[in-house]
Formats: structure tokens, C-alpha cells, sequence
């Protein structure tokens, strides 16, 4: 298995990321993508990455980063990107959860990310939130040149097939176990297999049966586990299959 995204560098893992990992290994998790978000936590991802072999480094500004110095910021993330090595750009995207007031901004500095990622033949990892029209509508507007990944992907199955014409994959986390996630449990079920991803985004939204704790990469299991009997296909041939995605989609 691979996990596409999680934060392993978070405090919470500060006392036991040993653990963690070797509990990676004794599941079967093979590989992680280590998904920064901010300067400081695009440094964090390079750090452990050269540690421990078993993680592949992004590095990305976040929605939330997005001030009136986002051309700055863009500036500082071309620098450290042209001296580091990185599988991916993001996460990026639109979030209007927390605040609309930096719309201009969150806009600008997801299409830099995206002209950058095009530029560098990078994949985008994109984070959208109560905003699936305006990110569609920016992805949709590099007329199929970007690829990359909708990360714990929420939205409908009619949007998730949108993307995937315009290239995108479809990764799905531990919402997808939860009792009343019809939607992304519909998504699992219904998008073409080819472009299917897993993800824990620890140390977030654990899946069930531990909903509300600390997340972690060896939890990617579960998500593989609900997605196989959605599909009604085996463990072993879903887990096949997605890690052919991630590897081809991110080269790793
Ligand atoms: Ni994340």
C-alpha cells in the first residue's frame, strides 16, 4: 500500500514516528507521500524524507497561507523547490471554510502552483473545501495540461468524474469508512478504478473504528479494506492496483 498523503511531521508523532513507521511495515505500507503545506512544513518533509527512505517529500502553500505577500511567499517556494528534491506541489488549492476574505489571493496563489507544476511536469496535490466550483473552474481552466490528485476528496461522484476527464485521480480517506458518508462511499464504488487513490491525511480524520483520534499511515489499511468490499474486489488486488496509481502518478 501506499499512503498519498499524510503529515507524519506534526507534533503529534514527535514521541513515537519510530513506532509508527515500523507499524507502516509490519501493514504493508510500502511508501508515503509526506505532504507539506507551509515553508516550515515544506522543511519538515525534506528533513524526515532524508531519514527515513520510506517517505517521498512534496512541498506546497496551503490556502490558509494565501496573504496580501502571496508573491513573496510563491517566490520563496520556486527557491526551495529548485533545491530540493520533491514528488509533488501542494497542498494547494481553495478552502473557504475558515474565511472568504483572501479570495483574491487563495485564487493566485493555487494557478502560480498550478503554472509551476505544468512548468516543472509535477503533479499538484489539491486541497478544496466548500469550494468545489471555483477549484474545478481554476483546474479546468489549464485545459488538461496539469495532472494530480483531488485529495480526500469530498464532493460528488458527478464532479469526480469531471475531473478525471480533465486527468485528475481521485483519492479517498477515512471519511470513506464513516456510517453515513453516502456520497464518497458512492464515489469508491462508481469512479473508474484506474484513478483511485488512498490516503490517511494523519494525523487527521481517522477512519473507523478509531473516528476522532490521532491518524496514522498504517490506517491507510482500513480505508483499502472499506473500498474493497464497496467494490467487491479482493484486498489484494485493489492494493495492486492503487499502488500502480501512485507510483505512475507520482513516479515513485
Ligand atoms: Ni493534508
Amino acid at each position: 500500500m501506499i499512503d498519498t498523503h499524510s503529515h507524519l511531521f506534526e507534533d503529534e508523532f514527535k514521541e513515537d514516528l519510530d513506532s509508527c513507521i515500523s507499524r507502516c511495515k509490519d501493514n504493508n505500507v510500502k511508501k508515503i507521500i509526506l505532504v507539506g503545506f507551509s515553508h516550515e512544513t515544506n522543511l519538515k518533509a525534506q528533513e524526515l524524507s532524508k531519514k527515513y527512505d520510506i517517505f517521498y517529500p512534496s512541498a506546497g502553500l496551503h490556502p490558509s497561507e494565501a496573504t496580501i505577500n502571496y508573491k513573496d511567499d510563491f517566490n520563496k517556494l520556486v527557491e526551495f523547490i529548485n533545491n530540493n528534491k520533491i514528488y509533488a506541489i501542494g497542498e494547494c488549492g481553495i478552502d473557504y471554510h475558515w474565511t472568504k476574505d483572501n479570495i483574491l489571493e487563495q485564487h493566485e496563489l493555487f494557478k502560480l502552483q498550478c503554472e509551476l507544476a505544468i512548468k516543472l511536469d509535477l503533479p499538484i496535490i489539491v486541497h478544496s473545501r466548500d469550494a468545489s466550483l471555483d477549484t474545478f473552474n481554476i483546474i479546468k481552466s489549464f485545459d488538461g495540461k496539469l495532472k494530480g490528485v483531488m485529495h480526500c476528496y469530498s464532493g460528488s461522484l458527478e464532479m469526480a468524474m469531471e475531473y478525471i476527464k480533465l486527468g485528475f485521480y481521485i483519492s479517498l480517506g477515512g471519511p470513506v469508512t464513516f456510517k453515513n458518508a453516502i456520497e464518497p462511499k458512492k464515489v469508491a464504488k462508481e469512479i473508474p478504478i484506474e484513478r483511485l487513490l488512498i490516503e490517511t491525511d494523519s494525523p487527521y480524520l481517522a477512519p473507523t473504528p478509531y473516528r476522532g483520534k490521532r491518524n496514522e499511515s498504517s490506517y491507510v489499511k482500513l480505508v483499502l479494506e472499506e473500498i474493497s468490499k464497496l467494490r467487491d474486489i479482493s484486498i489484494e488486488e485493489l492494493d495492486r492496483i492503487t499502488t500502480n496509481n501512485s507510483e505512475k502518478l507520482f513516479k515513485i
